[in-house]
């Protein structure tokens, strides 16, 4: 069994205080270990957040031949020179984002196979745009005993023109690096524009690769032949999910509570609704402070989910939370994942006033006291909500299978508890 966190509710206090550093972006730090694999020579990955999705990336990358070393915060990665490019089960059906870890393979190592890959369960997640993408490119795909299998029979990946009929985060960063050691040029149209994907190409770009418009919805890429050389460390940029569920909290319980570490220009979308609920927020280079809140009552806002710079969808379940403490009636439209709402279910056992209208949207009715129960942690960022609900809520919460928690946020019980909060991690038995 996995382990479980125990909170006491401050039922609806609002007396957390002090400063909470965010970490490195799991979802950049993930495309970041992808890409060792353009290498010649050792990477170095700076700020990596300890979390599980960063072990389960490690272990991939091991099983497919890199060396991964190790110190405090940094990972240095080997790349093999030669590498089958399969994928264990284990893992990959546990890591959604190991779907990323195909393109540089392919690109390098001319095959690869992995089973569907796994992750949080937030719908249906299919790979069409994989598939069909590594086909354009010139690669040969077949499926066989539960696997996709991709070749490149001559060798090299041909440079293409792709459109994504879906703004996909993961395919945009995938063929951005596959292309990178492509023959001739790339086009792909209606990418994401989530900021790591920039960071990511500028990273490359100091490398040696050729990637214009990363960052913007068509990004052109002229391929190399040879490995990338490493020039430069990569540098993890701050998690904004982890920074806006620190200023939901914040938001929620803060007396004075400053985030640190952290780009308030990537959850422009969270601070423009939180301001016009009633928040107080000041806005820093790297910090947000949230304070003079105790005594107010927040307004209803509507949340609909979006592509980057639009409300994240990463967001939705913690925002739920604070919706559900506003007065008034918000609707949260989900407009990314189609079984991204099941947590509402124990909200609503908890005391909120949510009603599913139909797969993508709900009305919350607020304010309403919550009361500790007994939580399931569905996934990363539902489990992150439960934390919130939980904080203030009355009475005791108990979260299980806080695992799903630990994917993405670092002890977060730790750090936590440093701004007030009563949280307890308890081992689950082996
Ligand atoms: C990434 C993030 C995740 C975030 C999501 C959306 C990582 C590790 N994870 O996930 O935290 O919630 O972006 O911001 O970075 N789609 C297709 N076909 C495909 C691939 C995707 O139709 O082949 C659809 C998905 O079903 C979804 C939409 O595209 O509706 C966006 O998903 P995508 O951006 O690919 O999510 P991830 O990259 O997996």
């Amino acid at each position: 069994m996995n382990d479980s966190f125990i909170i006491k509710g401050l039922a609806g206090r609002k007396t957390l205080k002090g400063k909470i550093a965010v970490n490195g972006a799991k979802n950049a730090v993930l495309k970041a270990l992808a890409a060792s694999f353009l290498f010649k020579g050792e990477v170095f990955i700076k700020n990596v957040p300890h979390i599980k999705d960063v072990s389960m990336m490690v272990s991939l990358l091991e099983s497919l031949g890199a060396t991964v070393g190790k110190k405090n915060r940094t990972l240095v990665v080997y790349p093999p020179k030669k590498s089958d490019g399969h994928f264990g089960d284990m893992i990959a059906k546990r890591l959604r984002a190991s779907i990323v870890v195909s393109g540089p393979i392919l690109a390098r190592y001319g095959a690869v196979s992995f089973p569907h890959p796994g992750g949080c369960v937030l719908g249906a997640r299919p790979i069409d745009l994989f598939l069909e993408g590594y086909k354009k490119m010139g690669a040969r795909v077949s499926v066989k005993g539960g696997y996709y299998h991709m070749h490149v029979p001559s060798g090299r990946l041909k440079g293409t023109t792709l459109f994504f009929k879906n703004q996909s985060v993961g395919a945009t960063e995938t063929f951005m690096m596959a292309a990178v050691l492509a023959e001739g040029k790339t086009i792909l149209k209606n990418c994401a524009c989530e900021p790591e994907i920039a960071h990511l190409a500028e990273f490359l770009n100091s490398c040696g690769a050729h990637i214009k418009g990363a960052g913007t919805h068509t990004i052109e890429i002229r391929g190399v032949k040879n490995p990338l050389r490493v020039r430069k460390a990569y540098t993890t940029l701050p998690d904004r999910l982890e920074t806006g569920s620190f200023l939901i909290l914040a938001a929620l319980a803060g007396k004075d509570i400053t985030i640190t570490q952290c780009n308030p220009g990537h959850v422009e979308a969270l601070i423009e609704v939180l301001s016009l609920s009633g928040v107080t927020m000041k806005v820093g280079k790297d910090t947000l402070r949230v304070y003079n809140n105790g005594r107010k009552v927040f307004q209803a806002a509507d949340i609909k989910t979006h592509e980057y710079p639009g409300f994240p969808t990463d967001l939705q379940a913690p925002m739920a939370v604070f919706l559900s403490q506003a007065k008034g009636s918000s609707l949260i439209f989900e407009t990314i994942f189609e079984a991204r709402l099941e947590y509402v279910k124990e909200l609503v056992h908890m005391g909120a006033d949510i009603s599913i209208c139909d797969p993508h949207r709900a009305i919350v009715e607020g304010p309403t006291k919550l009361v500790g129960r007994k939580l399931e942690s569905p996934d990363i960022r539902a489990g992150l909500a439960f934390i919130l609900a939980a904080i203030i809520a009355r009475d005791e919460s108990i979260i299980h299978n806080v695992d799903k928690i630990d994917r993405g946020y670092e002890r977060v019980e730790e750090r936590l508890s440093l701004l007030g909060v009563s949280i307890l991690r308890v081992p689950g038995k082996a």
